[in-house]
C-alpha cells in the first residue's frame, strides 16, 4: 500500500511542478545540448501565433541553438537576449542547468516598456530644450520692448526721410525678432494663455481668408466643420497660431497645388484609445484635422518634426519652429498631435483638444491700434528693469496718466501707502526680485482696494503663476514685447473694465 501511495504522492508533486512553466503566462521553453528545442508552454506558442508565426522558435533570436551551446559550455546565464518581430521586441534570457545538460529559456514582450521609455526620454529632450529656449527669449524679450517703445516714441516725431527709412527697418527687424522669441515661448510652454471657451469653427472662419491668401491659387482650401461643437478652453491667437503654421507647412509640401482640408470634429476618448499622450483623461475632445496632399514624410523625418529648429527646408526658408511651437501650444492647451503621413501619399495632422463644459463665448473683435484713447487716470508702474520703465512712464504721460513707479514689490508697497486712494490700476512686470512678486503685490492691492484695476506683464509666467495662469475680470495680460500702442490701449480697456470681482 505504502508503494502506491508514495507513486500517487510523487505524481501529484510532478503535476504540480509541470504546472508552472505550463500555465506561466510568459514563454517557459526547453533546449537540449544541441540547442534543439524540446519543450515549450503554450504562452510560447501563442506569442509566436501573435506575430504571424507557428514556431516558437521564431520569437528567438535566429542562432538560439548557438547560444544555447555557448550557454552549456560556459556555465553561465544570457541575459536579455532581443528579438524584433512584426514591431514587437521580446526579451529573452537563457540559463543552463549543468546536471540534467538543457538550457531553460524564459522571454517577455518588452514592447510597451520600451515605447515608453522612449516617449520618457522624447518628452525629457523637449522640456530640456525648452527651458533653455525660454530663458533665451525671456531677456530678449525685455530688450526688445526697450526697442521697440523707444522706435515708437521717435517715430511719431517729424523726421528726415533717411533716418524714417532706417527707423522703419528696425522696427521690421525687431518684429521678427519678437515673433521669434514668442515662437520659442510658445514652445516651451511659457506663454502666458489668454483663455477663452472657444468655438474652433469660429476661429478657422475667422483665419479662412487669410489661409486662401497663404495658400495661393494652385492650392484649393477646403472646410469640413462639424456644427453644434462643444467649446474649448483656449487661447484664440494659440490656436490660429497653430491652423497658420501646419497650413504653411502644408502648402510648402504641395509646390505644384494640391488640396488641404482644415476639419472640425467631435472625438470620445476612452480608456483604450492609443493616444500620444499617455495619462490624458478620457473624455470628450475636439479634434482639429488639417489634410494635405503634398509630399508626405519618411519614418527619420516624423520623428523629429517637433524639435525646434529641426527642418527639411532650404537655410532662409523655413527655421524649423513651426511645429514645434504647434506642439508647445497644444500641451499647454493639455491636447496632444498625431500625426499621419506617408512619402507621396499626403500628411494628416490631428490635434485633440479637451471639450469644455460650457458653451462657447463670442470671439472678440481685432485690436484697431490706430485710435487709442488716453485718460487721466493714475498708474502705479512696477518694474525692475530701469530702461523699460523709463519708456513706459514716457508713454503713458504723452497718453495723459498720471505715473507713479516703484521698481519692486516693496517699494511698491511704500508708494501705495502714500497714495492709496489715488491709485486707479497697477501695471506690474510678473518677475520681480527681491521676493514679492508681481502677483503676490497685485493679490495685496486688490485686496485692499477691490476696484483696483491689474496688468501684469511679462515674458513668461513660470516664476509665478505657472504655464496657465488664468485671468479674472479686471486682470489683464500684456506680452512683451508690446508696441507703445497695444500698451495704451491694454490700458485703456482695463480701465474701461466694468466691474473687479478680487
Ligand atoms: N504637411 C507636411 N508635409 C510634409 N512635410 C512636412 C509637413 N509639415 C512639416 N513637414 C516637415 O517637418 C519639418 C518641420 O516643420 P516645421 O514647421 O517645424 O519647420 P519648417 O516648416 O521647416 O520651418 P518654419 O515652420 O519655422 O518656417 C519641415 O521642414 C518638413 O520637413
Ligand atoms: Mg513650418
Amino acid at each position: 500500500f505504502k508503494d502506491v501511495t508514495d507513486r500517487k504522492q510523487a505524481q501529484a508533486n510532478f503535476q504540480k511542478l509541470a504546472a508552472f512553466p505550463r500555465f506561466n503566462p510568459n514563454p517557459v521553453m526547453e533546449f537540449d545540448a544541441d540547442g534543439r528545442l524540446t519543450y515549450f508552454n503554450d504562452a510560447a506558442l501563442q506569442m509566436a501565433k501573435a506575430t504571424g508565426n507557428t514556431d516558437p522558435l521564431q520569437i528567438l533570436p535566429s542562432e538560439t541553438d548557438n547560444l544555447v551551446k555557448d550557454c552549456l559550455a560556459t556555465g553561465k546565464a544570457l541575459l536579455r537576449q532581443q528579438t524584433r518581430i512584426d514591431h514587437r521586441t521580446i526579451s529573452a534570457s537563457f540559463f543552463p542547468i549543468p546536471a540534467i545538460n538543457t538550457v531553460h529559456c524564459y522571454a517577455t514582450d518588452i514592447t510597451e516598456r520600451i515605447d515608453l521609455e522612449m516617449q520618457l526620454r522624447h518628452s525629457q529632450k523637449m522640456d530640456a530644450i525648452g527651458q533653455l529656449a525660454a530663458g533665451v527669449a525671456h531677456d530678449f524679450n525685455n530688450i526688445l520692448t526697450i526697442i521697440q517703445g523707444h522706435l515708437g516714441l521717435v517715430q511719431d516725431h517729424k523726421l528726415d526721410q533717411n533716418v524714417s527709412d532706417s527707423l522703419h527697418q528696425i522696427s521690421v527687424a525687431t518684429k521678427r525678432a519678437a515673433s521669434l522669441t514668442r515662437q520659442l515661448l510658445m514652445f516651451s510652454r511659457k506663454q502666458v494663455m489668454q483663455i477663452k471657451n472657444l468655438d474652433l469653427n469660429g476661429v478657422i472662419n475667422n483665419v479662412g481668408k487669410m489661409l486662401q491668401r497663404l495658400l495661393g491659387e494652385d492650392i484649393a482650401l477646403s472646410l469640413n466643420l462639424t456644427v453644434g461643437l462643444p467649446g474649448v478652453m483656449a487661447d484664440a491667437g494659440m490656436i490660429e497660431q497653430v491652423i497658420l503654421n501646419l497650413a504653411v507647412n502644408a502648402r510648402d509640401a504641395m509646390p505644384k497645388g494640391g488640396q488641404l482640408v482644415v476639419g472640425t470634429s467631435a472625438v470620445w476618448i476612452d480608456e483604450q484609445y492609443p493616444r500620444g499622450n499617455p495619462g490624458a483623461p478620457p473624455g470628450q475632445y475636439i479634434c482639429l484635422t488639417v489634410q494635405d496632399t503634398g509630399c508626405g514624410m519618411d519614418v527619420a523625418t516624423l520623428d523629429r518634426i517637433f524639435e525646434p529648429f529641426f527642418t527639411t527646408k532650404e537655410v532662409g526658408k523655413g527655421t524649423g519652429l513651426g511645429l514645434a511651437t504647434a506642439y508647445g501650444i497644444v500641451r499647454q492647451h493639455k491636447g496632444w498631435i498625431e500625426v499621419g503621413s506617408q512619402v507621396g501619399h499626403g500628411t494628416t495632422f490631428r490635434i485633440l483638444l479637451p471639450a469644455a463644459a460650457r458653451p462657447t463665448e463670442p470671439p472678440s473683435g481685432d485690436t484697431d491700434l490706430m485710435t487709442v484713447e488716453g485718460g487721466d487716470e493714475t498708474i502705479l508702474l512696477v518694474e525692475d528693469e530701469p530702461a523699460l520703465r523709463d519708456m513706459v512712464r514716457v508713454i503713458l504721460e504723452q497718453y495723459g496718466y498720471h505715473i507713479l513707479q516703484a521698481q519692486s514689490g516693496v517699494e511698491a508697497l511704500k508708494v501705495w501707502k502714500e497714495y492709496p486712494r489715488e491709485i486707479d490700476l497697477l501695471l506690474t512686470d510678473m518677475k520681480m526680485p527681491e521676493g514679492m512678486n508681481g502677483r503676490e503685490l497685485a493679490e495685496k492691492l486688490v485686496e485692499e482696494k477691490p476696484g483696483l484695476k491689474v496688468i501684469y506683464s511679462s515674458g513668461y509666467s513660470r516664476d509665478v503663476a505657472g504655464p496657465d495662469l488664468m485671468l479674472k475680470e479686471g486682470v489683464m495680460f500684456l506680452q512683451k514685447p508690446y508696441h507703445p500702442k497695444t500698451l495704451a490701449k491694454t490700458i485703456r480697456d482695463c480701465l474701461d473694465q466694468k466691474s473687479t470681482p478680487a
